[in-house]
């Protein structure tokens, strides 16, 4: 079935980067990041980062848009016209993989809303044991994480059901703007609270003796994720661009801006912590836990804990919306649904396949040890994305050469070939092998 027809397309070029840097920018940046090179020799483990990001990152971005603009459809239908019949499966597979993700990404971009509420009325905790406290009751209460998830996914749907100008540009347009200033105002603040220099030592001082294997498989990780690769998030944004649109240009832009977002909230986060005198924990625990506390700590720390919450809110809602859009594309172009339908049944799909996610948190639904929650993120992001990413890797390698050849300056086009048939398929398939431990 065809589903090119009156596409809606991204109004202008500053939307479709904006867009596509929100999908990229998500909570993985924002406390994810931090933490892998806070852990893994700092300034060596960045520019290792940066080097994965433009070396093997861009090149599958470019592929998947360019898949998405030739076939201007949804994933499926993209993947059938631009490389034949047979790829279709990996569109289904990134389908599913980005409901998996929606699923439990609306789970904790519930407890982003819950903190800045919070965070706005003055109630965080200001210790690390209220605060430890307070976090573990609210994840073991299922009504409160379930109501919260409910909300964000609610928000996301009255984004996406407007479509891409009406809804993801204009969001984005005005919302990733903002993020980039906030971001900014608080590495400021951070960075320039007294004993600020021992967290910017421990998050940038360079140590190269931490270069080996584990940590380029961490780093190569960690870029690959960030960026949203392998599941047709970027396929469906590029078969929304206008035929004249560059495509290497927004893209290098596109990975600029996620790089610069997880390593201003590594100054953001260091600094603060160490000033006050706290362990850097990880994950959850760290945003959720100890940085409400370093917050109550500063002068006027409520006004600059609600911005860094709603941070995460906005980083949240701007890769969810990109997922849920992959899976509407689908529903509305294969199946012929209006966008309203097909957003609201996939919104109803995602919101009851997190609810497991949403209880197991609290304790009480593991899986061979892990939460169900851990268990969405293992399959969606250990083994669909690495998969997805090798499978766009030859794609552009091998299958739209020629489409690639037309689109791409010369000399960017034989680099990137060289990328996309040996150094990212390679690569990939070792973090993979690697990294596929329970
Ligand atoms: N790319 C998004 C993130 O980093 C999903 O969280």
């Amino acid at each position: 079935m065809s589903d090119s027809a009156s596409r809606d397309q991204f109004g202008s070029r500053i939307g479709f980067i904006l867009a596509s840097a929100g999908s990229a920018v998500g909570l993985g940046n924002i406390w994810r990041f931090p933490f892998v090179a806070g852990e893994n020799g700092g300034a060596a483990f960045v520019l290792i980062y940066l080097l994965l990001v433009f070396a093997i990152g861009m090149p599958l971005m470019l592929s998947e848009f360019i898949v998405g603009r030739h076939g201007a459809g949804n994933p499926v239908a993209s993947l059938k016209r631009a490389c034949g019949k047979s790829f279709a499966p990996l569109g289904i597979m990134g389908i599913l993989a980005c409901l998996i993700i929606l699923s439990f990404y609306a789970v904790v971009g519930g407890w982003t809303i819950k903190y800045t509420l919070d965070a706005l009325m003055g109630s965080l905790g200001t210790d690390v044991a209220s605060a430890g406290k307070a976090f573990g009751g609210f994840i073991s209460s299922p009504f409160s994480v379930i109501a919260f998830q409910f909300l964000f996914i609610a928000v996301s749907f009255g984004i996406v059901v407007r479509g891409i100008q009406g809804g993801i540009e204009k969001f984005c347009t005005i919302f990733m703007p903002v993020l980039f200033v906030l971001l900014v105002v608080l590495a400021v603040r951070s960075l320039t609270l007294d004993g600020a220099m021992e967290g910017l030592l421990f998050y940038l001082k360079p140590d190269f003796s931490k270069v080996n294997s584990a940590m380029i498989l961490s780093a190569l990780g960690q870029a690959f994720f960030s960026l949203s690769i392998g599941v047709s998030v970027m396929l469906t944004y590029g078969s929304y661009l206008k035929k004249d649109e560059p495509l290497v240009g927004p893209a290098f832009q596109i990975c600029l801006l996620d790089s610069f977002v997880a390593f201003i909230a590594g100054l953001v986060i260091f600094p603060a912590v160490f000033a006050f005198g706290f362990e850097p924990g990880q994950g959850p625990g760290l945003s959720f836990v100890t940085l409400p506390v370093v917050f109550s700590k500063m002068a006027f720390g409520g006004f600059f804990a609600a911005i860094f919450f709603f941070l995460l809110v906005i980083s949240a809602l701007t890769s969810s919306m990109s997922m849920l859009e992959v899976v509407c594309a689908w529903v509305t172009g294969e199946h012929g649904w209006s966008r309203k339908r097909a957003t609201l049944a996939v919104v109803t799909v995602a919101f009851l396949m997190g609810v497991p996610s949403a209880i197991s948190v609290g304790g009480g639904l593991d899986i061979a040890g892990k939460s169900f929650l851990d268990v969405m993120d293992f399959v969606a992001s250990k083994v669909m994305m690495p998969i997805g990413g090798i499978g766009f890797a030859l794609i552009g390698g091998f299958v739209v050469s020629g489409f690639a050849k037309e689109e791409l300056p010369e000399r960017i086009y034989s680099v990137w070939r060289f990328l996309c048939c040996v150094v990212a398929p390679v690569a990939i398939g070792w973090i993979f092998i690697s990294g596929l431990t329970w």
